[in-house]
């Protein structure tokens, strides 16, 4: 089955919108009352929401797709992340999810190598990237790629606020 990973443009907006709403419900909508989940993912994930950033040139996003099918996304634009060492020009990854159907067969590495390239497309910057801290799997996955625990914050999903870890990576460091 052919797989390819792509960049999305505002017309994948209604694609990009349902496999972020896929994965992150898989992923993580057992751990929300579910008002807080439906509010953040009208928030966050509607087709609007995902053509804003579509359209944004700071921000690029890429579909992994098997079939014509998106299984994948990854996100990746300025570091928006709150830790006081964040400085204009820095870059964050933020979001990256594959089906779990598709897991382990190196599709993620694959996204996220594709998300790093355009990151330093103008060379080496310092790069950030928010995990939940139960999300063990993902923070052995960012720390293989250097990125290493430098503080903490609050992500608010409706009116239940996760505790995040923030990883950084310096420009240059491997
Ligand atoms: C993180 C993720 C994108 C990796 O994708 P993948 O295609 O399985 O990755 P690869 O096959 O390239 O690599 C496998 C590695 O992913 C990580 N991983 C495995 N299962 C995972 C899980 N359920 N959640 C998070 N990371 C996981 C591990 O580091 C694994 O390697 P290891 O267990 O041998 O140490 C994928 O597991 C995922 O979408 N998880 C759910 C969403 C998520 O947690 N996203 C990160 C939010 S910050």
């Amino acid at each position: 089955m052919p797989v390819i990973i792509r960049r999305a443009t505002p017309d994948d907006a209604a694609a990009m919108s349902r496999i972020a709403t896929d994965t992150f419900v898989e992923t993580f909508g057992h751990l929300y009352p579910p008002e807080d989940l439906a509010y953040f993912l009208l928030n966050s994930y509607s087709p609007a929401a995902q053509r804003e950033m579509l359209e944004q040139d700071s921000t690029a996003m890429w579909l992994l797709e098997r079939d014509g099918v998106a299984v994948g996304h990854a996100c990746a634009g300025a570091c928006g992340l709150p830790h006081p060492d964040v400085v204009e020009g820095d870059g964050e990854l933020k979001r990256l999810y594959v089906l779990r159907e598709a897991h382990n067969q190196g599709w993620g590495a694959k996204l996220f190598e594709t998300a790093l390239e355009w990151l330093e497309k103008d060379g080496p910057r310092t790069l950030w990237i928010g995990v939940w801290s139960e999300n063990l799997g993902a923070q052995r996955f960012y720390s293989r790629y250097g990125f290493q625990r430098v503080g903490e914050y609050k992500f608010p999903v409706g009116d239940t606020l996760d505790d995040e870890f923030i990883l950084r990576r310096h420009a240059g460091a491997r």
